[in-house]
């Protein structure tokens, strides 16, 4: 039986990745080098400070804590801006309806984002009420691929991992949830989703009734 669904968010939810990219593509500008939207692949459910990282080493560039702490706060005061005019429009088709037949279904729906700004973007879509329960970035010390995110999220469904079943974008996230012992469906590419359970390019006509593992 599955008694949950533990949904990432950015990739997942809302395509926030091109956000992501304009924010950090001017902190690379800034620093004198090119980031293109291939090098912003490899930042999809990766930590913002990790994120730094990668794009440092493209740049070749090394800084000290403090400058890279600055770099990621001015990043992020960016990337507000863009997501602080995001409207419900912007929730990727078909995943409302999906929500809608979970709590007809008696399923409970759950967060589980890498993001610091998760309830920010909840907000703006206006989905907030779909969910039972959010873990993000700011609950979590361990990042994707570890399963810290969507095992706390069980805990607090008091739902067995074995009962859950994560949607995830990113390569690190579906390694998180089969870390974690729990189903997982692709969203996106079986090239790069190949770990999940099964794989899907996005919830437009998903039903419940395809989660029978
Ligand atoms: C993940 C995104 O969900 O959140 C990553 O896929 C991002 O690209 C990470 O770096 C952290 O996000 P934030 O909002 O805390 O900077
Ligand atoms: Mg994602
Ligand atoms: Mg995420």
């Amino acid at each position: 039986t599955i008694s949950a669904c533990i949904f990432d968010l950015d990739g997942v939810v809302v395509d926030t990745a091109k956000y992501h990219y304009i924010a950090w593509k001017s902190i690379a500008n800034e620093l004198g080098f090119d980031f293109t939207e291939e090098d912003n692949e490899r930042l999809k459910g990766v930590s913002r400070m990790t994120s730094l990282d990668i794009l440092l080493s493209i740049g070749g560039v090394e800084l000290d804590q403090e400058t890279k702490l600055e770099l990621a706060d001015k990043k992020n005061k960016n990337y507000l801006e863009y997501i602080l005019r995001m409207t419900p429009d912007e929730i990727l088709p078909g995943v409302k309806e999906f929500m809608t037949e979970l709590r007809s279904k008696g399923v409970k729906i759950a967060l589980g984002s890498a993001s610091k700004n998760a309830m920010i973007i909840l907000n703006q879509l206006e989905l907030t009420g779909y969910f039972d329960v959010v873990v993000d970035g700011t609950h979590v010390s361990n990042a994707k691929p570890d399963p810290e995110v969507f095992l706390k999220g069980a805990e607090l469904l008091k739902v067995a991992p074995s009962e859950c079943v994560v949607f995830e974008d990113a390569e690190a996230g579906v390694e998180a949830a089969i870390n974690g012992k729990m189903k997982c469906v692709g969203i996106g590419s079986p090239d790069v989703l190949g770990k999940a359970n099964f794989v899907v390019p996005g919830f437009v006509g998903f039903s419940i009734s395809q989660l029978n593992f």
